[in-house]
């Protein structure tokens, strides 16, 4: 299952998404659509682009209680999106109604995947504004452990923990994985990253790649680098 580059298109208006798809006549890259995209166009810009052939993976990170993310993931599903996701912080409960919601009569689904502790949490966050004291390493793998017991089918990581996450939930568990950048590219504000060709030695299922490609001179030659050192 996977292997995969996934584009990040972070843009903020329909228009924009589809010019910058367009450069890549006729090829379909997988593309994540993010909250400021979805919110901004709403449902019809994900049936354009996957009328268009790509897959889409939709990354709203649901987190509420699990009657309503239950409801919320069958109307996601029937966007007919190839992979969604949410917080695992919901709880096993949460993740197993917004399974049972993703779920079609037919008894197939989008992959789903959880986010586990947001990049952007560090120790002193967990601790004083959640009152967590355990390592955010402990806290990521104790969420994927969950994540994992809940029957998801995988959780976002950076690529350096994708090893340990197969580790400890099997290596079919997906590890999908941002925080990717070329050896010869600007790093931005990402802070625990890694090479495509690195991210498939460290075991990445699908690398999640936005600035690299988005903002290249030349996006389309800049996903094909990433393909080949990602999955050739
Ligand atoms: O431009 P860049 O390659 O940094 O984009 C990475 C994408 O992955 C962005 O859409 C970002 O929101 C997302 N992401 C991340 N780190 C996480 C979760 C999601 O960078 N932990």
């Amino acid at each position: 299952m996977g292997k995969d580059v996934i584009i990040a298109c972070d843009f903020a208006s329909k228009e924009e998404t589809l010019a910058f798809l367009d450069k890549f006549s006729g090829r379909k890259p997988y593309v994540k659509i993010g909250m400021e995209l979805f919110y901004a166009e709403g449902p019809s810009v994900v049936r354009e682009i996957k009328a268009r052939g790509h897959r889409i993976f939709l990354d709203l990170k649901l987190h509420d209680i699990p009657n309503t993310v239950k409801k919320s993931m069958a109307v996601l599903s029937r966007l007919d999106v190839d992979m969604c996701n949410l917080h695992a912080a919901g709880t096993i409960p949460m993740m197993q109604a917004a399974i049972e919601g993703l779920t079609s009569p037919d008894g197939t689904r989008p992959l789903l995947i959880a986010v586990t502790q947001l990049t952007s949490t560090d120790q002193a966050h967990l601790e004083r504004d959640l009152l967590i004291e355990k390592s955010v390493d402990e806290v990521v793998m104790h969420y994927a452990e969950n994540a994992k017991i809940a029957g998801l089918d995988g959780v976002v990581c950076s690529p350096l923990e994708a090893g340990k996450v197969h580790s400890a939930c099997g290596s079919a568990f997906l590890t999908v994985t941002p925080g990717v950048r070329f050896a010869d590219s600007a790093v931005g504000d990402q802070k625990r990253i890694a090479t495509p060709a690195d991210a498939k030695k460290l075991g990445s299922d699908y690398i999640v790649v936005g600035r690299p490609i988005t903002a290249a001179a030349d996006p389309v030659a800049a996903y094909e680098r990433c393909v080949a050192e990602f999955m050739d």
